[in-house]
Protein backbone atom coordinates (compact mmCIF):
# COMPACT_ATOMS: atom_id res chain seq x y z
CA UNK A 1 0.00 0.00 0.00
CA UNK A 2 2.78 2.52 1.27
CA UNK A 3 4.96 1.06 -1.73
CA UNK A 4 2.05 2.05 -4.49
CA UNK A 5 1.44 5.52 -2.87
CA UNK A 6 5.06 6.45 -2.87
CA UNK A 7 5.30 4.76 -7.03
CA UNK A 8 2.33 6.95 -7.39
CA UNK A 9 4.00 9.97 -5.84
CA UNK A 10 6.76 9.62 -8.15
CA UNK A 11 5.02 8.70 -11.39
CA UNK A 12 2.91 12.21 -10.20
CA UNK A 13 6.15 14.45 -9.57
CA UNK A 14 7.57 12.71 -13.33
CA UNK A 15 4.70 13.19 -14.82
CA UNK A 16 3.77 16.55 -13.33
CA UNK A 17 6.17 17.85 -11.47
CA UNK A 18 9.98 17.46 -13.17
CA UNK A 19 10.61 19.34 -15.74
CA UNK A 20 8.32 22.14 -15.41
CA UNK A 21 9.47 25.52 -17.50
CA UNK A 22 11.49 27.87 -16.21
CA UNK A 23 9.34 30.03 -14.14
CA UNK A 24 11.67 32.83 -13.09
CA UNK A 25 10.76 36.38 -11.54
CA UNK A 26 13.83 38.39 -12.73
CA UNK A 27 13.24 40.64 -9.69
CA UNK A 28 13.88 38.14 -7.53
CA UNK A 29 16.30 35.76 -9.00
CA UNK A 30 19.93 36.24 -9.35
CA UNK A 31 22.07 36.13 -12.48
CA UNK A 32 22.99 32.74 -13.65
CA UNK A 33 26.31 33.26 -16.01
CA UNK A 34 27.08 35.44 -13.33
CA UNK A 35 30.91 35.75 -13.01
CA UNK A 36 31.97 38.83 -14.67
CA UNK A 37 33.49 40.46 -11.57
CA UNK A 38 32.28 42.85 -8.96
CA UNK A 39 29.04 45.08 -10.19
CA UNK A 40 30.47 48.04 -8.00
CA UNK A 41 34.70 49.45 -8.33
CA UNK A 42 36.43 48.45 -5.35
CA UNK A 43 40.57 48.15 -5.48
CA UNK A 44 40.09 43.78 -5.48
CA UNK A 45 43.65 42.47 -5.36
CA UNK A 46 43.51 38.76 -5.56
CA UNK A 47 43.78 38.40 -2.05
CA UNK A 48 41.96 41.16 -0.76
CA UNK A 49 39.45 40.76 1.55
CA UNK A 50 35.49 41.75 0.09
CA UNK A 51 33.06 40.37 3.23
CA UNK A 52 33.40 42.40 6.27
CA UNK A 53 30.48 41.51 8.32
CA UNK A 54 27.25 38.93 7.92
CA UNK A 55 24.29 39.97 9.73
CA UNK A 56 20.57 38.01 9.94
CA UNK A 57 16.94 39.01 9.84
CA UNK A 58 14.64 36.62 11.28
CA UNK A 59 12.80 33.66 10.20
CA UNK A 60 9.87 32.33 8.25
CA UNK A 61 8.91 28.73 9.54
CA UNK A 62 7.12 26.04 7.56
CA UNK A 63 4.89 24.58 10.08
CA UNK A 64 4.21 21.74 7.36
CA UNK A 65 7.28 20.80 6.20
CA UNK A 66 9.71 18.74 9.06
CA UNK A 67 12.74 17.57 9.28
CA UNK A 68 16.03 18.78 9.04
CA UNK A 69 19.49 19.28 7.05
CA UNK A 70 18.27 21.06 4.15
CA UNK A 71 21.37 21.15 2.23
CA UNK A 72 20.68 22.68 -1.48
CA UNK A 73 21.49 23.24 -4.80
CA UNK A 74 20.46 24.76 -7.84
CA UNK A 75 19.49 22.60 -10.93
CA UNK A 76 19.32 22.77 -14.50
CA UNK A 77 15.80 22.92 -14.63
CA UNK A 78 16.19 26.10 -12.66
CA UNK A 79 14.99 24.67 -9.43
CA UNK A 80 16.13 24.53 -6.09
CA UNK A 81 16.97 20.82 -5.08
CA UNK A 82 17.56 20.22 -1.57
CA UNK A 83 17.84 17.32 1.21
CA UNK A 84 15.15 16.26 4.25
CA UNK A 85 16.94 14.42 7.18
CA UNK A 86 14.41 12.74 9.58
CA UNK A 87 11.01 13.75 8.10
CA UNK A 88 8.07 12.96 6.94
CA UNK A 89 8.59 14.79 3.70
CA UNK A 90 6.96 17.90 1.91
CA UNK A 91 3.94 18.37 3.23
CA UNK A 92 4.25 14.45 4.70
CA UNK A 93 4.57 12.91 1.21
CA UNK A 94 6.74 10.17 3.05
CA UNK A 95 3.65 9.89 5.65
CA UNK A 96 3.01 7.68 7.58
CA UNK A 97 6.40 6.41 8.49
CA UNK A 98 8.93 8.85 7.37
CA UNK A 99 12.59 8.53 6.04
CA UNK A 100 15.82 8.94 6.85
CA UNK A 101 16.77 10.69 3.15
CA UNK A 102 14.73 12.72 1.39
CA UNK A 103 15.62 14.68 -1.36
CA UNK A 104 12.83 17.52 -2.52
CA UNK A 105 13.08 20.54 -4.78
CA UNK A 106 11.35 24.10 -4.12
CA UNK A 107 10.12 25.05 -7.69
CA UNK A 108 9.20 28.66 -6.73
CA UNK A 109 10.04 31.86 -7.95
CA UNK A 110 11.39 33.80 -5.52
CA UNK A 111 11.70 32.76 -1.13
CA UNK A 112 8.72 34.31 -0.64
CA UNK A 113 6.80 31.76 -3.11
CA UNK A 114 9.00 28.31 -2.61
CA UNK A 115 7.07 25.97 -3.68
CA UNK A 116 8.73 22.71 -1.91
CA UNK A 117 7.85 19.35 -3.07
CA UNK A 118 9.33 15.92 -2.25
CA UNK A 119 10.93 14.51 -5.14
CA UNK A 120 11.60 10.99 -3.64
CA UNK A 121 11.36 9.40 -0.34
CA UNK A 122 14.51 7.09 -0.61
CA UNK A 123 12.93 4.81 2.11
CA UNK A 124 13.72 1.53 0.55
CA UNK A 125 17.17 2.41 0.08
CA UNK A 126 18.25 3.90 3.54
CA UNK A 127 15.56 3.07 5.69
CA UNK A 128 12.82 5.06 7.55
CA UNK A 129 13.97 5.77 11.00
CA UNK A 130 17.43 4.94 12.49
CA UNK A 131 18.78 1.15 11.96
CA UNK A 132 15.87 -0.52 10.90
CA UNK A 133 17.82 -1.50 7.96
CA UNK A 134 19.35 -4.26 10.72
CA UNK A 135 22.88 -3.20 10.67
CA UNK A 136 22.91 -3.55 14.20
CA UNK A 137 25.15 -1.25 15.20
CA UNK A 138 22.65 1.68 16.25
CA UNK A 139 23.38 4.09 13.74
CA UNK A 140 21.48 5.67 11.02
CA UNK A 141 21.89 7.04 7.40
CA UNK A 142 21.95 10.52 7.27
CA UNK A 143 23.17 12.62 4.47
CA UNK A 144 25.72 15.66 4.20
CA UNK A 145 24.77 16.67 0.64
CA UNK A 146 23.08 17.12 -2.47
CA UNK A 147 24.95 19.04 -5.86
CA UNK A 148 24.13 18.77 -9.19
CA UNK A 149 27.15 19.27 -11.77
CA UNK A 150 26.76 18.83 -15.41
CA UNK A 151 22.89 17.06 -15.72
CA UNK A 152 23.61 14.63 -13.00
CA UNK A 153 22.35 14.97 -9.36
CA UNK A 154 24.89 13.68 -6.63
CA UNK A 155 23.97 12.85 -3.52
CA UNK A 156 26.36 12.39 0.06
CA UNK A 157 25.21 9.75 2.12
CA UNK A 158 26.74 8.71 5.58
CA UNK A 159 26.24 6.74 8.85
CA UNK A 160 25.74 8.36 11.48
CA UNK A 161 25.87 8.05 15.51
CA UNK A 162 23.35 9.58 18.05
CA UNK A 163 24.98 10.49 21.44
CA UNK A 164 22.65 8.21 22.61
CA UNK A 165 24.46 5.15 20.65
CA UNK A 166 28.07 5.54 22.78
CA UNK A 167 29.90 7.79 24.61
CA UNK A 168 30.61 11.11 21.61
CA UNK A 169 31.08 14.01 23.80
CA UNK A 170 27.54 15.11 23.09
CA UNK A 171 28.50 14.41 19.43
CA UNK A 172 26.52 13.01 16.81
CA UNK A 173 29.31 11.27 15.19
CA UNK A 174 29.64 10.61 11.16
CA UNK A 175 31.69 8.18 9.13
CA UNK A 176 32.03 5.95 5.86
CA UNK A 177 30.96 8.75 3.37
CA UNK A 178 29.16 7.44 0.53
CA UNK A 179 28.47 9.43 -3.01
CA UNK A 180 25.71 8.22 -4.84
CA UNK A 181 24.63 9.65 -8.70
CA UNK A 182 21.12 10.01 -10.28
CA UNK A 183 20.77 10.68 -13.96
CA UNK A 184 16.99 10.84 -14.06
CA UNK A 185 16.20 13.91 -11.32
CA UNK A 186 16.29 12.21 -8.64
CA UNK A 187 13.85 9.08 -9.37
CA UNK A 188 16.79 6.30 -9.13
CA UNK A 189 20.29 6.49 -7.94
CA UNK A 190 23.04 4.46 -8.71
CA UNK A 191 26.45 3.63 -6.66
CA UNK A 192 27.21 2.30 -3.16
CA UNK A 193 23.37 0.70 -1.78
CA UNK A 194 22.76 0.24 1.83
CA UNK A 195 24.56 -3.19 2.29
CA UNK A 196 27.38 -2.03 -0.22
CA UNK A 197 28.26 1.90 1.43
CA UNK A 198 28.27 -0.30 5.04
CA UNK A 199 30.95 -2.69 3.89
CA UNK A 200 32.90 -0.98 1.03
CA UNK A 201 31.87 3.00 1.70
CA UNK A 202 33.77 5.54 -0.45
CA UNK A 203 35.43 7.03 2.44
CA UNK A 204 35.97 5.07 5.01
CA UNK A 205 36.18 6.60 8.19
CA UNK A 206 35.70 9.96 10.02
CA UNK A 207 37.81 12.29 8.26
CA UNK A 208 36.14 12.52 5.34
CA UNK A 209 33.05 11.72 6.84
CA UNK A 210 30.72 14.45 6.16
CA UNK A 211 31.18 15.89 2.40
CA UNK A 212 29.07 18.56 0.83
CA UNK A 213 30.58 20.10 -2.94
CA UNK A 214 31.23 23.83 -2.63
CA UNK A 215 28.14 25.34 -4.74
CA UNK A 216 29.21 27.34 -7.64
CA UNK A 217 26.93 28.17 -10.16
CA UNK A 218 23.42 26.48 -11.63
CA UNK A 219 23.95 23.36 -12.76
CA UNK A 220 27.58 23.45 -11.16
CA UNK A 221 28.61 26.01 -13.91
CA UNK A 222 32.22 26.41 -13.04
CA UNK A 223 33.31 29.43 -11.00
CA UNK A 224 37.49 30.55 -10.36
CA UNK A 225 40.12 28.86 -9.30
CA UNK A 226 40.27 25.65 -11.19
CA UNK A 227 36.47 24.99 -10.48
CA UNK A 228 36.11 24.09 -14.08
CA UNK A 229 38.44 20.93 -14.22
CA UNK A 230 37.59 19.73 -10.58
CA UNK A 231 34.95 19.83 -8.39
CA UNK A 232 35.87 20.90 -4.64
CA UNK A 233 34.26 19.67 -1.68
CA UNK A 234 34.32 20.23 2.08
CA UNK A 235 34.00 17.71 4.88
CA UNK A 236 34.77 18.07 8.58
CA UNK A 237 36.53 15.37 10.63
CA UNK A 238 33.24 13.38 11.14
CA UNK A 239 30.83 14.95 12.84
CA UNK A 240 27.03 16.43 12.44
CA UNK A 241 27.70 18.90 15.12
CA UNK A 242 30.68 20.48 16.86
CA UNK A 243 33.70 18.76 14.51
CA UNK A 244 36.84 19.83 14.92
CA UNK A 245 38.24 20.54 11.38
CA UNK A 246 37.37 20.95 8.01
CA UNK A 247 39.60 19.20 5.12
CA UNK A 248 38.92 20.16 1.37
CA UNK A 249 38.98 17.62 -1.61
CA UNK A 250 38.57 17.98 -4.99
CA UNK A 251 37.91 15.06 -7.88
CA UNK A 252 38.54 16.16 -12.11
CA UNK A 253 34.88 16.58 -12.93
CA UNK A 254 35.36 14.37 -16.15
CA UNK A 255 35.47 11.29 -13.20
CA UNK A 256 33.43 12.46 -10.70
CA UNK A 257 30.54 10.09 -12.18
CA UNK A 258 32.81 7.30 -12.07
CA UNK A 259 32.11 7.27 -8.40
CA UNK A 260 35.93 6.18 -7.03
CA UNK A 261 37.54 7.44 -4.17
CA UNK A 262 40.46 6.92 -6.20
CA UNK A 263 39.98 9.44 -8.13
CA UNK A 264 40.29 12.18 -5.29
CA UNK A 265 43.01 14.61 -3.83
CA UNK A 266 42.60 15.84 -0.33
CA UNK A 267 44.88 19.75 0.46
CA UNK A 268 47.91 19.35 2.50
CA UNK A 269 49.16 22.44 1.68
CA UNK A 270 48.62 25.99 2.73
CA UNK A 271 47.51 29.05 1.20
CA UNK A 272 50.32 30.54 0.20
CA UNK A 273 52.04 26.83 -1.03
CA UNK A 274 49.05 25.01 -2.49
CA UNK A 275 49.35 21.01 -2.99
CA UNK A 276 47.32 18.11 -2.93
CA UNK A 277 47.83 14.16 -1.58
CA UNK A 278 45.91 11.32 -2.69
CA UNK A 279 46.41 9.82 0.83
CA UNK A 280 43.99 10.92 2.90
CA UNK A 281 45.49 10.67 6.40
CA UNK A 282 47.95 13.19 4.85
CA UNK A 283 45.39 15.67 4.21
CA UNK A 284 45.72 18.92 6.39
CA UNK A 285 42.81 21.18 7.79
CA UNK A 286 41.78 24.57 6.23
CA UNK A 287 40.66 25.37 9.72
CA UNK A 288 40.69 24.09 13.21
CA UNK A 289 38.64 24.67 15.74
CA UNK A 290 37.79 22.48 18.64
CA UNK A 291 33.88 21.71 18.77
CA UNK A 292 32.94 24.42 16.64
CA UNK A 293 33.32 23.15 13.57
CA UNK A 294 29.89 21.13 12.36
CA UNK A 295 29.00 19.14 8.79
CA UNK A 296 27.70 21.77 6.67
CA UNK A 297 28.04 23.56 2.89
CA UNK A 298 30.48 26.41 1.40
CA UNK A 299 29.19 28.39 -1.55
CA UNK A 300 30.99 30.94 -4.27
CA UNK A 301 29.08 33.92 -4.16
CA UNK A 302 30.08 35.35 -7.31
CA UNK A 303 29.48 38.96 -7.26
CA UNK A 304 31.65 39.49 -4.25
CA UNK A 305 34.11 36.75 -5.56
CA UNK A 306 34.38 35.57 -2.06
CA UNK A 307 33.80 31.89 -1.15
CA UNK A 308 31.24 31.63 1.99
CA UNK A 309 31.81 28.60 4.64
CA UNK A 310 28.71 28.77 6.54
CA UNK A 311 29.58 26.70 10.11
CA UNK A 312 27.12 26.60 12.81
CA UNK A 313 27.78 24.90 16.22
CA UNK A 314 25.96 24.13 19.52
CA UNK A 315 28.23 25.53 22.33
CA UNK A 316 26.20 24.06 25.25
CA UNK A 317 26.67 20.44 23.56
CA UNK A 318 30.46 19.55 24.07
CA UNK A 319 30.46 18.00 27.30
CA UNK A 320 28.60 15.34 28.81
CA UNK A 321 25.22 17.68 29.08
CA UNK A 322 21.54 16.60 28.80
CA UNK A 323 20.05 15.85 25.50
CA UNK A 324 18.92 17.51 23.88
CA UNK A 325 18.35 20.71 25.72
CA UNK A 326 21.69 21.65 25.36
CA UNK A 327 21.10 22.42 21.72
CA UNK A 328 20.61 26.10 22.82
CA UNK A 329 21.80 27.91 21.77
CA UNK A 330 23.25 27.76 18.33
CA UNK A 331 25.87 29.87 17.25
CA UNK A 332 26.33 30.83 13.01
CA UNK A 333 30.46 31.20 12.90
CA UNK A 334 30.40 32.11 9.38
CA UNK A 335 34.08 32.33 7.54
CA UNK A 336 34.84 33.82 4.16
CA UNK A 337 38.14 33.14 1.77
CA UNK A 338 38.95 34.17 -1.56
CA UNK A 339 40.13 31.24 -3.04
CA UNK A 340 38.68 27.77 -1.68
CA UNK A 341 41.71 26.49 0.20
CA UNK A 342 41.87 29.55 2.41
CA UNK A 343 42.82 31.62 4.32
CA UNK A 344 39.47 31.57 5.77
CA UNK A 345 38.78 34.22 8.55
CA UNK A 346 35.38 35.19 10.11
CA UNK A 347 32.81 37.05 8.60
CA UNK A 348 29.95 36.62 11.13
CA UNK A 349 29.94 35.03 14.68
CA UNK A 350 25.98 35.23 15.72
CA UNK A 351 24.49 33.45 18.88
CA UNK A 352 20.71 32.80 18.09
CA UNK A 353 19.73 32.25 22.23
CA UNK A 354 16.53 30.17 21.58
CA UNK A 355 16.96 28.54 18.86
CA UNK A 356 18.95 24.92 17.49
CA UNK A 357 18.70 26.83 13.79
CA UNK A 358 21.26 23.63 12.45
CA UNK A 359 23.00 23.44 9.21
CA UNK A 360 22.16 26.26 7.32
CA UNK A 361 22.84 26.23 3.55
CA UNK A 362 22.87 29.24 1.67
CA UNK A 363 20.15 29.25 -1.21
CA UNK A 364 22.14 29.53 -4.52
CA UNK A 365 19.37 30.48 -6.78
CA UNK A 366 18.54 33.39 -4.47
CA UNK A 367 21.12 36.31 -4.08
CA UNK A 368 20.08 39.72 -3.82
CA UNK A 369 21.41 41.39 -7.36
CA UNK A 370 24.34 43.14 -6.07
CA UNK A 371 25.29 39.51 -4.23
CA UNK A 372 25.47 41.65 -0.85
CA UNK A 373 22.46 40.06 0.95
CA UNK A 374 20.84 36.11 0.33
CA UNK A 375 19.09 33.98 2.14
CA UNK A 376 19.45 30.00 3.85
CA UNK A 377 17.22 27.18 4.58
CA UNK A 378 18.06 26.01 8.14
CA UNK A 379 16.31 23.64 10.55
CA UNK A 380 15.89 23.77 14.40
CA UNK A 381 14.12 22.50 17.83
CA UNK A 382 13.24 26.19 17.38
CA UNK A 383 12.49 28.14 20.53
CA UNK A 384 12.13 25.86 23.66
CA UNK A 385 9.73 23.75 21.18
CA UNK A 386 11.50 20.48 20.59
CA UNK A 387 8.60 19.10 18.40
CA UNK A 388 9.17 22.44 16.21
CA UNK A 389 11.39 20.80 13.64
CA UNK A 390 10.98 22.60 10.59
CA UNK A 391 11.88 24.04 6.96
CA UNK A 392 12.63 27.50 7.56
CA UNK A 393 14.21 30.31 5.64
CA UNK A 394 16.39 33.10 7.36
CA UNK A 395 17.67 36.47 5.27
CA UNK A 396 21.27 37.73 5.53
CA UNK A 397 22.74 41.20 4.38
CA UNK A 398 26.60 41.47 3.96
CA UNK A 399 28.25 44.07 4.47
CA UNK A 400 31.42 44.77 2.23
CA UNK A 401 34.96 46.63 2.69
CA UNK A 402 34.03 49.26 0.12
C1 LIG B 1 8.28 39.31 -8.68
O1 LIG B 1 8.69 39.59 -7.35
C2 LIG B 1 8.38 40.92 -6.92
C3 LIG B 1 9.01 41.14 -5.56
O2 LIG B 1 8.60 40.17 -4.65
C4 LIG B 1 6.86 41.08 -6.93
O3 LIG B 1 6.54 42.39 -6.53
C5 LIG B 1 6.32 40.81 -8.31
O4 LIG B 1 4.92 40.85 -8.28
C6 LIG B 1 6.78 39.45 -8.82
N1 LIG B 1 6.39 39.31 -10.22
C7 LIG B 1 5.77 38.24 -10.67
C8 LIG B 1 5.46 38.24 -12.14
O5 LIG B 1 5.45 37.30 -9.96
C1 LIG C 1 10.10 31.58 13.64
O1 LIG C 1 9.96 30.33 14.23
C2 LIG C 1 9.07 30.29 15.33
C3 LIG C 1 9.14 28.94 15.96
O2 LIG C 1 8.86 27.95 15.01
C4 LIG C 1 7.68 30.59 14.88
O3 LIG C 1 6.81 30.61 15.98
C5 LIG C 1 7.69 31.92 14.23
O4 LIG C 1 6.43 32.14 13.69
C6 LIG C 1 8.74 31.97 13.14
N1 LIG C 1 8.81 33.31 12.63
C7 LIG C 1 8.36 33.62 11.44
C8 LIG C 1 8.50 35.04 11.05
O5 LIG C 1 7.87 32.79 10.69
C1 LIG D 1 4.47 2.08 8.46
O1 LIG D 1 3.40 2.73 9.12
C2 LIG D 1 2.23 1.94 9.20
C3 LIG D 1 1.11 2.80 9.77
O2 LIG D 1 1.52 3.46 10.93
C4 LIG D 1 2.52 0.73 10.06
O3 LIG D 1 1.38 -0.10 10.12
C5 LIG D 1 3.68 -0.05 9.44
O4 LIG D 1 4.06 -1.11 10.28
C6 LIG D 1 4.88 0.84 9.23
N1 LIG D 1 5.91 0.12 8.49
C7 LIG D 1 7.17 0.12 8.87
C8 LIG D 1 8.10 -0.67 8.01
O5 LIG D 1 7.58 0.72 9.85
C1 LIG E 1 31.14 9.33 28.98
O1 LIG E 1 32.49 9.63 29.28
C2 LIG E 1 32.63 10.57 30.36
C3 LIG E 1 34.11 10.95 30.46
O2 LIG E 1 34.89 9.81 30.42
C4 LIG E 1 32.06 9.95 31.62
O3 LIG E 1 32.14 10.88 32.67
C5 LIG E 1 30.58 9.61 31.38
O4 LIG E 1 30.06 8.93 32.50
C6 LIG E 1 30.42 8.70 30.17
N1 LIG E 1 29.00 8.54 29.87
C7 LIG E 1 28.47 7.39 29.48
C8 LIG E 1 27.00 7.39 29.20
O5 LIG E 1 29.14 6.37 29.33
C1 LIG F 1 35.98 4.09 -13.78
O1 LIG F 1 36.69 3.31 -12.83
C2 LIG F 1 37.01 2.00 -13.30
C3 LIG F 1 37.60 1.23 -12.14
O2 LIG F 1 38.57 1.99 -11.46
C4 LIG F 1 37.93 2.12 -14.49
O3 LIG F 1 38.20 0.84 -15.00
C5 LIG F 1 37.24 2.96 -15.55
O4 LIG F 1 38.14 3.18 -16.63
C6 LIG F 1 36.81 4.30 -15.02
N1 LIG F 1 36.04 5.00 -16.01
C7 LIG F 1 36.17 6.31 -16.24
C8 LIG F 1 35.27 6.90 -17.26
O5 LIG F 1 36.99 6.98 -15.66
C1 LIG G 1 49.16 8.00 4.53
O1 LIG G 1 49.51 8.97 5.48
C2 LIG G 1 49.66 8.44 6.80
C3 LIG G 1 49.89 9.63 7.73
O2 LIG G 1 50.92 10.45 7.28
C4 LIG G 1 50.79 7.44 6.81
O3 LIG G 1 50.90 6.88 8.11
C5 LIG G 1 50.50 6.34 5.80
O4 LIG G 1 51.59 5.45 5.72
C6 LIG G 1 50.22 6.92 4.43
N1 LIG G 1 49.77 5.87 3.54
C7 LIG G 1 50.33 5.67 2.36
C8 LIG G 1 49.73 4.58 1.53
O5 LIG G 1 51.23 6.36 1.94
C1 LIG H 1 24.14 27.02 28.02
O1 LIG H 1 25.34 27.27 28.70
C2 LIG H 1 25.35 28.51 29.38
C3 LIG H 1 26.76 28.74 29.92
O2 LIG H 1 27.18 27.62 30.62
C4 LIG H 1 24.29 28.48 30.48
O3 LIG H 1 24.26 29.73 31.15
C5 LIG H 1 22.92 28.21 29.84
O4 LIG H 1 21.95 28.05 30.85
C6 LIG H 1 22.96 26.97 28.98
N1 LIG H 1 21.70 26.88 28.25
C7 LIG H 1 21.04 25.73 28.14
C8 LIG H 1 19.73 25.81 27.38
O5 LIG H 1 21.44 24.66 28.56
C1 LIG I 1 32.24 33.34 18.57
O1 LIG I 1 31.62 33.76 19.77
C2 LIG I 1 31.69 32.81 20.82
C3 LIG I 1 30.91 33.35 21.99
O2 LIG I 1 29.56 33.42 21.63
C4 LIG I 1 33.13 32.54 21.19
O3 LIG I 1 33.19 31.52 22.18
C5 LIG I 1 33.87 32.06 19.95
O4 LIG I 1 35.24 31.91 20.23
C6 LIG I 1 33.70 33.05 18.81
N1 LIG I 1 34.29 32.45 17.63
C7 LIG I 1 35.21 33.06 16.91
C8 LIG I 1 35.77 32.28 15.78
O5 LIG I 1 35.59 34.20 17.14
C1 LIG J 1 5.37 23.50 19.37
O1 LIG J 1 5.28 23.28 17.98
C2 LIG J 1 4.16 22.50 17.61
C3 LIG J 1 4.30 22.18 16.13
O2 LIG J 1 4.72 23.31 15.39
C4 LIG J 1 2.90 23.27 17.95
O3 LIG J 1 1.78 22.49 17.61
C5 LIG J 1 2.88 23.56 19.45
O4 LIG J 1 1.79 24.37 19.76
C6 LIG J 1 4.14 24.29 19.89
N1 LIG J 1 4.21 24.40 21.34
C7 LIG J 1 4.59 25.51 21.94
C8 LIG J 1 4.63 25.47 23.44
O5 LIG J 1 4.92 26.52 21.33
Amino acid sequence: MLFTTHLLFLFIQFAYGQYPPPQINDSQVGIDTGYHGPLESCSCAEDRPRIKWITFGTNTSYAQDGGDTFYSTWGPDWDTWFTIDDSAGIKASCSPNGSNIIINKARGPSVADLRPATVNCLQKEWGLHGDDMGHGDDGSWKTTGLSWLDDVLYLWVSRNFAPAAGNNSLRQTAQNSCLLKSLNYGVTFQGPDDEECYTNPTFPGRLFGTPSFIQYGRNGEAGPHGSDKYAYAISNDGSWDNGDSIQLGRVPRERIANLSSKDWEFFNGSPSEVSWTRNLSDAKPLLYSQNQLSSTAAIYNPYLEEYILNEWYFPNRTGYGVYPQALYPTVWTWYASRKPWGPYRVVSNTSWPNAAWYNPSVLNKFWGFDGKSGTVITSGHAYLNHSSQVLSTIPFEIETFW
